[in-house]
């Protein structure tokens, strides 16, 4: 395509807050692509973007540039229908590696195309790679191949899936550009658009451990995404939900292994369970199943799903998992009752002790994590432990321990009750319920 625009041109006119043209926009992200748009001249319009944001019109035509800069799976000859769930992320967020096989098992194909943990929040690859065996890395053919048979995918998203996404993400992550509404949405909803699936069920967190601590933001965030899902075929919807304590009591990769068999064999923590069970179904009824996924947790039918799945990219369900060798605790300094559980820090505390890492090429431990012993509400007794840290050496374990300094927020009163599930965003009027 030949053509007068140049970099600087697309990025003024954003700058002044005036609306890019389709072939502005399909051309600076396809010259990005061949990197004939410098990194600094892309990070000056994602800054603009930042700013003056994006109109319906340029945000489509933004994600369709994404989605054409890489391959899109076509997952449309398979027999069950597709439907996937993205989480914006949380602590102890091990929801994907329960509901995948769960919904699975009730007839569904869910293909969970994943990234890996970075900062506070773990990642879903992360924590299925302390199951001796797993690996990530599946071709297209094997996806397909094991949605055909199992039902349930989680894998890492190929270099090949919106590689300009890819880089643009990278380079927001070191120039302060992520807070972008517009930005985010199109960057999570092409991958998703690019997997392939029919159907899609949001999970978008809000509270302190969350990438969006405002309700307001977060609900924008979700209608973006719900509309730009269905602007693309893909039947879409959204769940805000709470994200200010961790969710279960583990977080840590292995640990929160543990904790979703758990919650596959029937029991595990309350709040796993029910925000596993209302996105299940929320995802089942836009492919138009009517079963109860409640029934396939306590009948072990998710759980032997789960198995299969795990079996089928080399996995060893039976294998011990691994268990950090350092262990210490946090004691309550006083009586009370446990007002609220940071999941930030909570959060920040597993990351120190190794379970997360800083740069994307950093090792993981799978081992080290925190385990919440006690919930918000509880009484405690001064002297009581209320977490348990793990780790693979006494540095990190000290590291982790100041960063639980306060994590726990005790109080006379045990406070009121915290709503999990806060909203559902839908297509249809654009409202919320
Ligand atoms: N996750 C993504 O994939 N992209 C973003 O921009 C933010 C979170």
């Amino acid at each position: 395509m030949t053509t007068s625009l140049t970099a600087v041109d697309v990025i003024v006119t954003k700058r002044d807050g005036n609306a890019l043209s389709d072939e502005a926009i399909t051309w600076v992200l396809r010259a990005y692509g061949r990197g004939e748009v410098a990194d600094e001249q892309m990070a000056a319009l994602a800054m603009a973007i930042v700013w003056r944001g994006l109109d319906d019109r340029e945000l489509r035509t933004w994600t369709d540039a994404m989605i054409e800069s890489g391959e899109r799976l076509d997952l449309s000859g398979l027999s069950r229908p597709t439907v996937d769930k993205h989480s914006t992320g949380g602590v102890g967020d091990k929801i994907s590696l329960i509901l995948a096989p769960l919904v699975a098992s009730c007839g569904a194909a869910v293909p969970q195309l994943s990234g890996r943990g970075l900062g506070h929040t773990g990642g879903t690859l992360d924590k299925l790679e302390s199951i001796p065996g797993w690996r990530a890395a599946l071709t297209p053919d094997e996806i397909h191949h094991q949605l055909e048979e199992v039902g349930a995918v989680v894998c890492a998203a190929g270099e090949r899936l919106a590689p300009v996404d890819r880089a643009l993400y990278a380079l927001r992550d070191v120039t302060g550009t992520v807070e972008s509404i517009p930005l985010i949405a199109s960057s999570i909803m092409s991958k998703k658009i690019a997997e392939g699936t029919s159907a899609l069920v949001l999970d978008v967190k809000v509270g302190r451990g969350a990438f969006m601590g405002d309700r307001q933001r977060a609900r924008e965030l979700a209608r973006t995404m719900v509309e730009l899902g269905e602007s693309h075929g893909v039947r879409t919807l959204a769940q805000l939900t709470a994200m200010d304590a961790p969710l279960g009591r583990c977080v840590g990769n292995a640990l929160e292994v543990r904790e979703s068999l758990d919650v596959l064999e029937g029991g595990g923590p309350d709040d796993v369970r029910e925000v596993t069970l209302s996105l299940a179904r929320d995802m089942l009824a836009l492919v138009g199943l009517d079963v109860d996924p409640a029934a396939h947790l306590d009948d072990g039918r998710a759980l032997a799903t789960f198995r299969r799945m795990i079996a089928a990219q080399g996995g060893d369900p039976d294998a011990p998992l691994a268990s950090a060798s350092h262990r210490d605790h946090v004691l309550a300094a006083r009586d009370g009752y446990v007002r609220s559980l940071d999941a930030r820090s909570i959060g920040v505390a597993a990351w120190r002790l190794g379970a997360g890492r800083a740069r994307k090429e950093d090792p993981v431990s799978a081992g080290a994590g925190v385990i919440c012993l006690v919930r918000e509400g509880q009484p405690v007794t001064a002297g009581e432990p209320l977490f348990e840290l793990r780790a693979d050496d006494d540095d990190h374990l000290a590291r982790g321990r100041a960063a639980l300094a306060g994590a726990a927020e005790l109080a006379d009163e045990p406070g009121g009750p915290h709503p999990l599930l806060l909203e559902r965003v839908a297509h249809e009027s654009g409202s919320t319920s």
